[in-house]
Order: C-alpha cells, then sequence, then structure tokens
C-alpha cells in the first residue's frame, strides 16, 4: 500500500520546523531568557530538530557544550545538520527518557519543552536522572501544558481528534473505549494537571519561579491544521484506526482543527506554564532508576 503525503509525514514526524511555528516555538525564548548567561554547559531533554540548543549556542558563547537526548532518529539526522556549525560544542545522544542512559554529563542548565506528557506516568525517572546531573546553583526549566479535560480524561488534542473519528463514522461515546482498546491514552491525561504535577516535581526539587502563558493555535486553512498535526503528534492516534483509512483521518483532522478556527477564530488554547527547578538533595533509596 501507498502512503499519502500526510502518512509519510507522520511516520517520521517530519516537517516540525514549520509546524512548531503555531505552537512550541513559543516555548523556546521563554526559557532560554532564564538561562544564565554565564552557563558552560546545558542538556536539552527531548531536543527534537535542535532548534533550542541551536538558539542557546548562538545567544550564549559562554556556553562550552549543549547536549540534547532525543528519541526519534529522524529528528536526531535533523538536529545533527542544524547544528553542524558549531562543531563539538553540540553532542547529540540517541536515547528514551523513560530509560535514561547512564551519561557521564553534568550540566549549569537542563531544560525541557512540551515533552514531559510524553513519558507519563513514569516522569520520575528522568526526573530523578535530572536532579542527579544538575551542577551546584544549576537549574532545570521545564515547560507543560495544561488543557482541560473531561471525565474521560480527554481533552485538548484529544478533542480535535474525537471530532474528526465523529466525522468518519465512529460514535462520539466510543471514542474513550477506542483509544483505551489501542494503549492510546489521552494527551490530556498524560499532561497532569499543574497542582498534581507541582506535587511529582516537589519530590525531586525545589520550585523556585513558575510562570504561565496561553498557547493559542491559529491556522490559515485545513491543510495547515493537518500538517501540525501529523508533524506534532505522528501517528500517535492514527493507530486507533485500519492503515486504509489513516489518510482520511489525517485529512478530518485537519477539518475538525478548521472548523474550529471558524467557529471560534482560533484551533485551541490552552495554559502552558514554565517552571524553574532547583535540585533537592536526593534522600536514601530516592535514586531515579537502577543504571541512570
Ligand atoms: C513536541 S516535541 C518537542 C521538541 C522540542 N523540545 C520543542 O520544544 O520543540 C516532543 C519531542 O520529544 C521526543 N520524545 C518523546 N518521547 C520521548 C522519549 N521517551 N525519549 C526521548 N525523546 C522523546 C519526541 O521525539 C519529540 O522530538
Amino acid at each position: 500500500m501507498t502512503l499519502s503525503e500526510t502518512e509519510d509525514q507522520a511516520r517520521v514526524l517530519g516537517g516540525y520546523d514549520d509546524a512548531s511555528r503555531l505552537r512550541q516555538v513559543h516555548d523556546r525564548d521563554w526559557v532560554l531568557d532564564r538561562v544564565p548567561a554565564e552557563a558552560g554547559t546545558l542538556i536539552d531533554l527531548g531536543s527534537g530538530i535542535g532548534q533550542l540548543l541551536e538558539a542557546a549556542l548562538t545567544r550564549y558563547p559562554a556556553l562550552r557544550l549543549a547536549a540534547g537526548l532525543e528519541r526519534s532518529e529522524h529528528r536526531i539526522a535533523e538536529a545533527a545538520a542544524r547544528l553542524r556549525p558549531f562543531g563539538d560544542r553540540a553532542v547529540l545522544h540517541r536515547a528514551d527518557l523513560t530509560a535514561p542512559p547512564a551519561l557521564p554529563l553534568t550540566a549549569d542548565a537542563v531544560t525541557m519543552t512540551s515533552v514531559l506528557h510524553w513519558l507519563y506516568p513514569v516522569e520520575e525517572r528522568v526526573l530523578g536522572w535530572v536532579r542527579d546531573r544538575l551542577a551546584p546553583g544549576g537549574s532545570f526549566l521545564l515547560t507543560s501544558y495544561h488543557p482541560a479535560r473531561d471525565d474521560h480524561g480527554l481533552g485538548g488534542e484529544d478533542d480535535i481528534v474525537r471530532e474528526a473519528l465523529t466525522e468518519l463514522g465512529v460514535e462520539r461515546a466510543a471514542v474513550p473505549g477506542l483509544f483505551a482498546a489501542h494503549g492510546v491514552l489521552p494527551i490530556a491525561t498524560r499532561t497532569r494537571p499543574a497542582g498534581e504535577l507541582g506535587d511529582l516535581l516537589g519530590r525531586f526539587f525545589t520550585v523556585e519561579d513558575s510562570w504561565e502563558r496561553r498557547a493559542e493555535v491559529s491556522v490559515r486553512d485545513a491543510a495547515q491544521y493537518e500538517h501540525f498535526h501529523a508533524a506534532t503528534f505522528g501517528d500517535y492516534y492514527a493507530t486507533v484506526l485500519e492503515p486504509t483509512v489513516r489518510a482520511e483521518f489525517f485529512r478530518a483532522v485537519g477539518r475538525a482543527g478548521w472548523a474550529r478556527q471558524r467557529e471560534r477564530g482560533r484551533v485551541s488554547s490552552m495554559p502552558v506554564r514554565l517552571w524553574r527547578l532547583s535540585p533537592r538533595t536526593a534522600e536514601p533509596g530516592d535514586s531515579a532508576q537502577p543504571g541512570a
């Protein structure tokens, strides 16, 4: 079977440079504004296509080493090309943050933007890993998204996907069960409410500061939202459907986003929080995980 252009894009999470301008890119300067100018080492977790590392290396000449950890080989390859001009000031490691590697790294700053929800429900593994690698006085700068959710734990992108599935003939009430049957955890469940996340962070860090803004996504047409969805969520949701209808699913997601844009003047709006965290001393037996 030949894949449609969007299915191909979703498979490799392609087109992120363009798609991330709609939402995720706004985290970058928000976070980098809080990196101390004298920081010598920075680690970016879930570094994607290397945009934050590139901006940090450009902006902070004192940065001797900027390291990215990322799971997707396609994104690592795109990041490697982007960071080539920085030579050995930039390094990339392929890593799964749900089982963080035992790398001999310490950092003055660790950043993680638009990633934490993908690590649910084992976020404590990466949180312990970060705490153990921050240099004295170092900060962990983390962004977290908090869409409202319904009684089934669905909200944000889950809602748009539910609208698309309904248009394709799935009963609205059957959508939570369809997700569960395919092991698709709603993103609005993964994101955790801000208070619950604050409690989890408090086991590893002192919250020095936090700020909130709203992330609003607007598009010019259905095709742009289809592209944004494929670049951001890949085929995460599409797997609930048979391969033969996935191309139509992506088009339906584009239409659902565009319908919202016309009705509400935007596709979505949700609070995003930026946390500035400093490490708490590890309690005995409180390590991230064996080998971390
Ligand atoms: C929405 S993108 C954010 C990328 C970048 N940090 C930004 O702010 O634009 C989420 C990134 O997290 C990566 N990711 C998701 N789960 C991961 C895991 N378990 N380990 C490592 N990276 C992961 C994805 O491959 C993707 O590049």
